[in-house]
């Protein structure tokens, strides 16, 4: 099969906004291949129920993510936005795969081995506060792949056992029925989905190190002003790739950008604070229309309504036809 007739899917928990290493990591490629391929993008509130048990909390997120889809350019045409929830068949495909899902695969799923632990190290009942939408989370998310024939799942490197369980499920399906599944394959963000943050380690929000991606210029400023350097001054030679300023920098800029900066960098002609603000023009310059387009967006959330509504539709001619295949195959 050719690259560009792979179907491609994945999916976004609506927890909170998505910072700048997210953008680099996941989602500037997932929209870039939306330019080319059949793409399934969906918000995945069903996987938030399990931690947020509020439903406007899950409303608004829900727009969010949508809203950021829509202003960064996901190729509407090629991509299918949808809101999980909103295809029925996804429920069943949940109960259906359910039974030929091992609960040993559900005891190493990394996710609820890490709350074990976690209950384990403060002397807590192993399975306190673990319902059963976190323990059969793999189930679900399985049947989010197997319903739309994806081929490549792009995700972060913390969901690839979730993607290979999915991959484990079909086998394990198609063994018993016959060939109904396709079989998916993940696909790690770039660079490992390692995007170095304000003080150089992973940005991420556990280590409170992140630049938000629609940010207000001024506030997108300060953080980028506080990104932690060695104490080089300005005519010292430096390693640009060993400095988050220029590894962020070179997402954003074109090759000719990119090669000044480095020769700056490498020839002592920059200090970190002119360095900064190039890092900050750049970005600013980059973001400054999909943010404005994303507080539209927010600010007039019917138009979300109908894009929503319109990718179920076109979720749903997918999802059926999986469905009574899987209905058919099992119950006759
Ligand atoms: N579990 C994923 C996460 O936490 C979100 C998700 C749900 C997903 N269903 C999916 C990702 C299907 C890829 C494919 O980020």
């Amino acid at each position: 099969m050719n690259n560009d007739s792979k179907i491609i899917l994945t999916g976004i928990k609506p927890t909170g906004m998505p910072h700048i290493g997210n953008y680099i990591g996941a989602l500037k490629p997932l929209i870039e291949k939306s330019q080319t391929n059949k793409t399934f993008v969906f918000i995945a509130d069903l996987h938030a129920l399990n931690s947020i048990h509020d439903a406007k909390e899950i409303r608004q997120h829900t727009y969010e993510i949508a809203a950021l889809f829509v202003a960064l350019g996901l190729n509407l045409d090629n991509a299918i936005l949808f809101r999980q929830s909103d295809i029925d068949a996804v429920y069943k495909l949940n109960t259906f795969l359910m039974n030929v899902t091992p609960k040993g695969l559900m005891n190493r799923a990394h996710s609820y081995k890490a709350m074990l632990e976690k209950n384990a190290a403060a002397n807590r009942d192993p399975d306190a506060d673990v319902n059963m939408g976190l323990y059969t989370y793999p189930i679900l998310m399985s049947a989010d792949i197997l319903l739309y024939n994806a081929d490549i799942v792009p995700v972060g490197a913390d969901q690839k056992q979730h993607v290979e369980f999915a991959r484990d499920i079909a086998e394990y399906f198609n063994r018993t029925y016959g060939n109904v599944f396709r079989l998916p394959e993940p696909q790690i963000g770039i660079n490992n989905g390692i995007i170095p943050g304000l003080d150089g380690r992973k940005m991420s929000k556990s280590y409170d190190n992140t630049i938000p991606l629609f940010a207000p210029a001024n506030e997108l400023k300060k953080k980028i002003m506080r990104i932690i350097t060695d104490s080089k001054l300005p005519n010292d030679k430096k390693n640009p790739d060993e400095s988050t300023i220029f590894l962020l920098y070179k997402h954003f800029a074109n090759a000719d950008e990119i090669a000044t900066m480095r020769d700056m960098f490498e020839n002592g002609k920059i200090g970190y604070g002119d360095a900064k603000k190039m890092l900050f023009e750049k970005i600013d310059s980059v973001l400054s229309a999909p943010r404005a387009k994303y507080e539209y967006l927010m600010a007039h959330t019917d138009e979300l309504d109908s894009i929503l509504a319109a990718g179920a539709a076109r979720a749903r001619d997918t999802a059926n036809d999986t469905i009574n295949r899987v209905q058919h195959a099992m119950l006759g």
